[in-house]
Order: C-alpha cells, then structure tokens, then sequence
C-alpha cells in the first residue's frame, strides 16, 4: 500500500495507530514481532513475542513472559533489544530499539494475572518446569493450583524507531528518535 500524503510527523502517529490496533485486532501481523536479545555468551537470540501494550505518549511498548525464560535473565544482564514488525497488508518494516525493564512481581504484575488467571492463556506461566527444560514424556507440568504463576512483564522504552516502506513508486525510510527524525536511504 503506497501512503504518497503521509509526512514524517504523520508516519511516526501511524505507526503508534497501527501499534495500538494490534493489540486489539488478533490478525494484526503487528501482534506477534520478533524480539533479539543478546545471551550470556554475547551472541544474538530472537523469537517471537505477544505485544501487549503499547503507549504512544511514553513511547513504550510490553510483552509477557514466563520469568524463568531465558530471555528473562538476557533481558537483565543486557537490556537492549532490538524489535522488528512486517506488515504485508501495510508493506511496512518497522525496526525498534529499546531498552527493557523487567517486573517480576507487584502491583501490575497482580493485574495482569487477575485479568487473565482464568483464560487459557493462564496456562503459558503456570507450568511446573521452567520454558527451555528437558522436556520429560511421563513428568507431571501442570501444579495443582493456580496461586504459583511466573508471569513478568517486560516493559521496553523505545529509542528510536525505523520505518521502511516498500512500494512500486519507491521505497521509503525514515528513523524517527524521541525528538527528531530524518528521511533515509532505504
Ligand atoms: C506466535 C507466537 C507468540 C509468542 N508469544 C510469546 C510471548 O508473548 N511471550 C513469550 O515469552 N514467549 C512467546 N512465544 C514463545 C517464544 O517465541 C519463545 O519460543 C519462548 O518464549 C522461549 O524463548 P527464550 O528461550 O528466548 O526465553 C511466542 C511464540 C509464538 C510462535
């Protein structure tokens, strides 16, 4: 989809637009971005995560995860990542790096668990065996209770952002930071 009216400023409000949207619409291929990390050895790691909040104003972004996951401890002996979204639909690219917090436990942890303890995705921080064990055939994974969760929220402040659209009249690029933007070569 070619976007020929929109100016930088404009593209940087689409972007969060299309950021919000994904949280509320499952199909959005926003939803799911790949997330890199740096590990203990130094080297890259990158899966997929859920994005789960994303405030335009703080220019933050969250995602959940088990916080016995690998990427838990990455993110806090290295919190910079990098994230990167592909919408087809759009034809965007967007690359962000940011710098990650981690919350184990507190108040907004205790929200998130009480809105979702009872949907099956409650399953994905509940399960005996830390992501990433040995996987054991005839080992019991599901505690008896559901009191014992490991959900974190890692909450990532976003320094700058990197759009790239493809279209037949010419690719565009543009690095937006906090304050500042400049048009790129794509
Ligand atoms: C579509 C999709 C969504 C996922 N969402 C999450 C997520 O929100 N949080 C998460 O911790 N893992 C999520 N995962 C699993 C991760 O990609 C990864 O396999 C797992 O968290 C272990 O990663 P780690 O070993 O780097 O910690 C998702 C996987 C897929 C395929």
């Amino acid at each position: 989809m070619d976007t020929p009216l929109l100016t930088a400023p404009d593209i940087r409000q689409r972007i969060w637009q299309e950021l919000q949207r994904a949280l509320q619409d499952r199909h959005h291929e926003w939803r799911t971005p790949v997330l890199a990390t740096v590990n203990a050895d130094g080297l890259p790691q990158a899966r997929t995560v859920v994005l789960r909040h994303a405030d335009a104003r703080q220019a933050t972004l969250q995602f959940f995860t088990d916080k016995r996951s690998p990427k838990f401890a990455e993110l806090e002996a290295a919190p910079s990542v990098a994230l990167v979204f592909w919408s087809k639909r759009l034809s965007w690219q967007l690359r962000i790096q940011a710098t990650a917090t981690l919350q184990r436990s507190g108040p907004d942890v205790d929200a998130v668990w009480t809105r979702i303890s009872q949907s099956p995705a409650a399953g994905d921080y509940l399960s005996a065996k830390a992501p990433g064990d040995v996987w054991e055939e005839d080992a019991s994974d599901t505690p008896s209770d559901n009191t014992q969760h490991f959900l974190g929220i890692v909450t990532l402040r976003v320094q700058n952002l990197d759009w790239l659209e493809l279209a037949r009249t010419g690719h565009r690029r543009a690095v937006f930071t906090a304050d500042q933007w400049e048009w790129r070569v794509p």
